[in-house]
């Protein structure tokens, strides 16, 4: 990375924080495009792209849930049913909206990667799983099972959609909590045998 897209990213940084209002979150976002930057170099795909999704993935996560609806609405973004049901899982959709709006990005990986960050996706590009891998992975997610699922994803990302999927489907049928439909259908694609869950966002607090 050059000294002038470091720049350029420190200053998106600043933005974020002060988008965000609330030191976890940022603390969090800062780590996702950490790692996300990591998986990027490790597989050969662009770092910049991978930090900036990572930055920028949750610009919506804490907003109320009638704000996320109402904003998603004005913006006559489609809300499914159990979107309707669950509003928090549309931050992703409205953080990318917003990364476009205020933050100026175009780029169409960058867009998709936060759009799938939360529930994932029947079909993902290396980018967007590296950002969905990143925030699953990133330091501050306590379990048991991170460190090793984080040698994975450096070595072999497919493998560790599989292992993270397989998780969060487990964890939520244990809750009898009903998955997200696009992360079932990931689950399905990804090759997973599905015990009938929800989506990591919903797995952890952050
Ligand atoms: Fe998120
Ligand atoms: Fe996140």
């Amino acid at each position: 990375m050059t000294a002038v897209r470091s720049l350029e990213f420190v200053e998106m940084a600043r933005l974020v924080r002060a988008a965000l209002g609330q030191e976890n979150r940022y603390a969090h976002s800062v780590r996702v495009a950490r790692y996300a930057g990591l998986l990027a170099r490790r597989h050969g795909l662009d770092r910049g792209k991978a930090r900036t999704a990572g930055l920028l993935h949750d610009l919506a996560r804490l907003y109320p849930k009638a704000r996320l609806l109402d904003e998603c609405e004005a913006r006559r973004l489609p809300i499914a049913p159990y979107e309707r049901a669950h509003p928090v899982l549309l931050h992703a959709k409205l953080g990318a909206a917003l990364a476009r709006e205020e933050f100026g990005v175009t780029d169409g990986d960058v867009l998709s990667a936060i759009e799938k960050h939360t529930t994932a996706a029947p079909v993902m590009s290396p980018l967007d799983c590296i950002v969905y891998l990143a925030d699953a992975l990133e330091p501050a997610r306590e379990f048991a099972e991170r460190p090793r699922l984080w040698r994975l994803a450096l070595r072999d990302l497919r493998a560790a959609m599989r292992e993270v999927l397989f998780l969060t489907m487990q964890h939520y049928a244990r809750k009898g909590v009903p998955a997200a439909p696009p992360t079932l259908e990931a689950a399905a694609a990804f090759g997973v045998a599905a015990p009938g869950a929800a989506t990591k966002e919903a797995c952890a607090s952050n």
